[in-house]
């Protein structure tokens, strides 16, 4: 059985779709293809990603490029099946977890770069959708399309987005960041920083320089970059996390 769960998804141009099995519904794999130079692009990075990923990581994707001819690319990804998403409305101590997890799998998997100032860049690490997680606590990273080796991007930005994104989720339930909410972000900042995951270029104002580099790189995100939550954090907000900050790094 196959769905058509969206076409030109968050200003992407591609289509998504699912393959479900006919008896238990159960997605089986999923389908993006495109038939614009964006959204070929985002297909090639997403190949190059996951083949990066792969080499690493325990946990592999399983993908297929079914069609690469100049004018329509379309790639089918297995379902890694014990991998779910994390229900966005959790309790902090819930998504304390969670973005835990996320940050030593980060480390784990990006353990080359220790030290380095650049390092290739997933771009999208949300909790929301493209970072998963099994009973055993593993970890897999899926949504490679914003992939980019071949730039200079700071060491750690991936995780700096990750943390502020949920802090813009919190501001959004709470109006604003409540005392063990800023001090797991600033505990988490100073966490990649000793294991030499934060590049210099973000050591000083991290929430600041992590918008910085967002906003004068926008075509990493091939057009998409204006739905990034963090880029909805307000400049009082972002100058608040990097108070906290200056205090402890
Ligand atoms: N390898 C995978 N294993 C399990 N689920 C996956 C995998 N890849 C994608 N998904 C699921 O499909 C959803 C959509 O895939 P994603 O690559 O994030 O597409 P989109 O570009 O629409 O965000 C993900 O949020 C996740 O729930
Ligand atoms: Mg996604």
């Amino acid at each position: 059985m196959k769905y058509i769960k969206g076409v030109h998804r968050h200003g992407s141009e591609n289509f998504l779709m699912l393959l479900k099995d006919d008896k238990t519904l159960e997605t089986k794999s999923i389908i993006k293809a495109s038939t614009s130079e964006k959204g070929i692009k985002s297909i090639m990075s997403e190949c190059e990603g996951i083949e990066w990923y792969n080499s690493v990581s325990k946990n592999k994707i399983e993908y297929t490029l079914e069609k690469k001819i100049k004018t329509y690319h379309r790639i089918k990804i297995e379902i890694n099946r014990s991998f779910f998403n994390v229900n966005p409305s959790l309790n902090y101590l819930m998504i304390e977890k969670y973005l835990d997890l996320t940050i030593n799998h980060y480390i784990q998997i990006w353990d080359k770069y220790k030290g380095y100032q650049f390092a290739p860049f997933h771009g999208d690490l949300s909790l929301v959708g493209n970072v998963m997680f099994n009973d055993k606590n593993e970890v897999l990273f899926v949504d490679w399309e914003q992939f980019s080796d071949n730039m200079n991007i700071p060491t750690g930005l991936d995780v700096t987005m990750t943390l502020m994104e949920n802090i813009y989720y919190e501001i959004i339930r709470y109006k604003k960041i409540k005392k063990n909410v800023m001090k797991h972000f600033v505990n988490s900042i100073q966490y990649l920083n000793k294991s030499k995951l934060l590049s210099r270029y973000l050591l000083d104002s991290p929430a600041i320089n992590t918008l910085n580099f967002i906003n004068s790189h926008t075509d990493i995100w091939n057009g998409q970059h204006l739905k990034l939550p963090v880029l909805k954090l307000s400049k009082n907000v972002v100058q608040e996390l990097d108070n906290a900050i200056s205090k402890i790094i």
